[in-house]
């Protein structure tokens, strides 16, 4: 016999064993497996028969805190856009920023009220609805970022500028049949599944605000940034017609877990005239990076583009405030000291998250009931 038939016969060996012991039809692979079951609220939708009333995700990254500890209703309606009169971020600028004429405090017929922002979301809900692919405005938004949202399913992240006021908003949309494809949504969205034990850019949106206000906080206290670094101001909105779905636990955590979430809202944001975002070309720039990123810790994802240069004030203004450690799961801190370990950190934590996990550690993050995360 040559060389090659032993190898033929090796082959042949393996692959008949293979077929000869398939895994049992009765095995239920997800047997193990935690799972997380969506479902509208009866109340807002009318099921038709042909669609189910129920979705699953069964994954073994999933964990409590990411998914049902990052959506707080009090909160929420505390920070909710005021309907009355907003006042331009140009205008409430502290001296020496508010130089130019055009900063003056505007005149009563320039005046910006949140009912007239509210008004022309819901109209903007609307029209998002009416078609199914991607557009580079609307009839009072321009887009500024749609990379994250699918025009079929109308579900992700959409960021967008109004046309004739001084605002920002990052539209969030979720279905209880989107909410469980978490691998449907991009790259990205993916990778932030896996290492955020199950958080979407949905969930993950919530922080924005709080993480604002505890950034802002910190600003404030250091001699080093007070002057130099900024926040646009964020507020929570909601349409009129909200619809709900709940999302219930199996097998995670020791008792039943279940969160009721609206299916839209968004965050209105100070639009900021931007000068130039920082480049990562630029070593003065990504010392700025680096440093911010140091001084603020996980709150702050480092990544250059959240910090732009302001038009005017040259105010380092950080726009996403999107809490990084529920992002991305640390349960320590990353090192952070340049931007090439930073990158080679967090590539790191991915594939250990995705594919190095024991099934011990995989099965004491799974029962845990709060958060191993670190909490911003
Ligand atoms: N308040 C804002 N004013 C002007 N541009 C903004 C503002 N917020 C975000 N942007 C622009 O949109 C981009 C994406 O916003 P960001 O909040 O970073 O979204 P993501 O979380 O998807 O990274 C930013 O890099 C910036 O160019
Ligand atoms: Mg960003």
């Amino acid at each position: 016999m040559t060389d090659y038939s032993y190898h033929y016969i090796f082959l042949a060996v393996i692959s008949i064993s293979l077929t000869a012991t398939p895994r049992s039809i009765h095995h239920r692979s997800s047997h193990n497996i935690p799972c997380i079951i969506t479902e509208w609220d009866d109340a807002d939708v009318s099921h038709n028969q042909s669609s189910p009333k129920q979705f699953r995700l069964y994954h073994n990254n999933l964990e409590i805190g990411p998914i049902f500890h990052q959506y707080d209703r009090a909160y929420f309606l505390q920070h909710l856009l005021p309907q009355g009169i907003i006042p331009p971020r140009k205008s409430i600028l502290p001296q020496p920023y508010t130089t130019t004429e055009e900063a003056a405090l505007p005149s009563k017929n320039q005046e910006i009220t949140g009912k007239e922002l509210s008004d022309l979301l819901e109209s903007l809900i609307r029209e998002i609805y009416s078609i199914n692919y991607r557009r580079s405005e609307y009839k009072d938004f321009i887009v500024i970022k749609q990379r994250d949202f699918n025009p079929k399913t109308h579900a992700g992240l959409i960021i967008l500028k109004f046309k004739n006021y001084p605002f920002v908003v990052k539209l969030f949309m979720e279905t209880p049949a989107t909410f469980v494809s978490p691998f449907s949504k991009g790259f990205e969205p993916m990778a932030f599944f896996i290492m955020g034990s199950g958080i979407n850019r949905y969930l993950s949106g919530f922080s924005r605000v709080r993480n604002a206000e505890a950034i802002r906080a910190n600003i404030c206290q250091s001699a080093t940034w007070n002057d130099r670094v900024a926040l646009p101001r964020k507020w929570f909105w909601e349409p009129i017609n909200q619809k709900w779905f709940t999302v219930t636990s199996e097998r995670l955590g020791t008792y039943g877990h279940s969160v009721r979430l609206p299916s839209m809202y968004a965050i209105i944001c100070d639009a900021i005239d931007i000068e130039t975002p920082l480049q990562i070309l630029n070593p003065e720039h990504r010392k700025i990076g680096m440093e911010l990123s140091r001084f603020l810790g996980a709150r702050v994802d480092p990544h250059i583009d959240n910090f732009v240069i302001e038009k005017e004030t040259g105010l380092i203004i950080i726009v996403d405030t999107e809490c990084f450690s529920i992002m991305v799961g640390l349960r320590e801190p990353l090192a952070c000291s340049n931007y090439v370990n930073w990158y080679y950190g967090l590539c790191s934590k991915c594939w250990k998250d995705g594919f190095c996990r024991s099934k011990k550690e995989r099965h004491t993050f799974q029962q845990q009931n709060c958060t191993t995360i670190i909490c911003c």
